[in-house]
C-alpha cells in the first residue's frame, strides 16, 4: 500500500469500531500512510473484510471480533495486536452507539448501561488493556473518538451526552497521567455520514426532515461530514505532526456548535 506519504510508517495501530464509518475510514487511512492496523469490531465478519481490503491493497492488517465494552474483549484485542505486530503504537478508541432518543424520565435503564459501557467504559477498558504495552515500550498515542455532543447538549440523548462528556474528561485525565511518553487526545466529530447516523435517521418519524435537521444543525458548512474527513484528524493526532498536542479535543464539527442563533 503506497498511496500516502508514510505519515505513520512502521507504526502498529489498533482501531476499534473499524468495521464501519469513522473507524473503517481511519483504519484505511492509517494503512495508506504506512501503519499496520488491527481492525477490531463487535462485527467480526465486517472487521475481517476491512482488513482484507487493506491487505489486498498491499497493506498490513488483521480483523478481529471483540466487544470493547468488556474486559475480556479489550484484553483479547490488545494481546492479539501485540502477537501480530509486536507492539501497539497507536490506539484509536472509537467504537460507539447512539442508543435511543428519550428524556431522562423515560430513558430505559438497560439502554443507559449499554450506551455508557459502549461509549465510555470502552475507552477506559481499551486504554487499560493497551497501556501496559505502551508503558513497557515507553511510547504511544491514544486517540479517543468523542463528539461535539461531549461539549454541548442537544435534545433527548442523555446517555450519549453523558458518555461523551466523560470521554472528554477521561482524555484530559489520561493525558496528564501518561505524558510525555504517551500522548492522549480526542477528536470531536459533528454529524458524519455513517451507519450510526443513517440508523438514527431511519428510525425517526420523518426521515427526510430529520436529515435536513442534521444539515441545518451545521450552519457553516451546511452539510453532513464524510468519515474520511474525521480520519484525517485522527491521522494527524496519531502522527508525530501533533507532537505538541496533549489532552486536546480536535473539534471537527464543520460549524456545528460554533455559535447559537439568532
Ligand atoms: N456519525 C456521527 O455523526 C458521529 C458524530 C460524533 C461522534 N461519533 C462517534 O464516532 C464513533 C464511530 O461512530 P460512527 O458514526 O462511525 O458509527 P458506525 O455505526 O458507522 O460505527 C461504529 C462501529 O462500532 C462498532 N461497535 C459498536 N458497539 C461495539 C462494541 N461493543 N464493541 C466493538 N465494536 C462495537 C459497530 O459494530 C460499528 O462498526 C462513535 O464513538 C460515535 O459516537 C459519530
Amino acid at each position: 500500500m503506497s498511496v500516502g506519504s508514510g505519515r505513520v510508517a512502521g507504526k502498529a495501530a489498533l482501531v476499534t469500531g473499524a468495521a464501519n464509518g469513522i473507524g473503517r475510514a481511519t483504519a484505511m487511512l492509517l494503512a495508506e500512510e504506512g501503519a499496520a492496523v488491527a481492525c477490531i469490531d463487535i462485527n467480526g465478519t465486517q472487521a475481517a473484510s476491512v482488513a482484507e481490503e487493506i491487505v489486498t491493497a498491499g497493506g498490513r492488517a488483521f480483523g478481529m471480533q471483540a466487544d470493547v465494552s468488556t474486559r475480556e474483549g479489550t484484553q483479547a484485542m490488545a494481546a492479539a495486536t501485540v502477537e501480530q505486530f509486536g507492539c501497539i503504537d497507536i490506539l484509536h478508541n472509537n467504537a460507539g452507539i447512539a442508543g435511543v432518543y428519550e428524556p431522562v424520565h423515560r430513558f430505559p435503564e438497560d439502554m443507559w448501561e449499554k450506551v455508557i459501557a459502549t461509549n465510555l467504559t470502552s475507552v477506559f477498558l481499551g486504554s487499560k488493556a493497551v497501556l501496559p504495552y505502551m508503558l513497557e515500550a515507553g511510547r504511544g498515542v491514544i486517540i479517543n473518538t468523542c463528539s461535539v455532543f461531549g461539549s454541548f447538549a442537544s435534545r433527548t440523548l442523555p446517555a450519549y451526552h453523558a458518555a461523551k462528556g466523560g470521554v472528554l474528561m477521561l482524555t484530559k485525565q489520561m493525558a496528564v497521567d501518561y505524558g510525555p511518553a504517551i500522548r492522549v487526545n480526542c477528536v470531536s466529530p459533528g454529524t458524519i455520514d455513517s451507519a450510526m447516523m443513517r440508523s438514527v435517521i431511519a428510525q425517526s418519524a420523518d426521515p427526510a426532515a430529520r436529515e435536513q435537521e442534521y444539515k441545518d444543525s451545521n450552519p457553516v458548512l451546511k452539510r453532513i461530514g464524510d468519515p474520511r474527513e474525521i480520519a484525517y484528524g485522527v491521522l494527524f493526532l496519531a502522527s508525530d505532526e501533533s507532537s505538541f498536542m496533549v489532552g486536546a479535543d480536535l473539534f471537527m464539527g464543520g460549524g456545528q456548535g460554533l455559535f447559537s442563533s439568532p
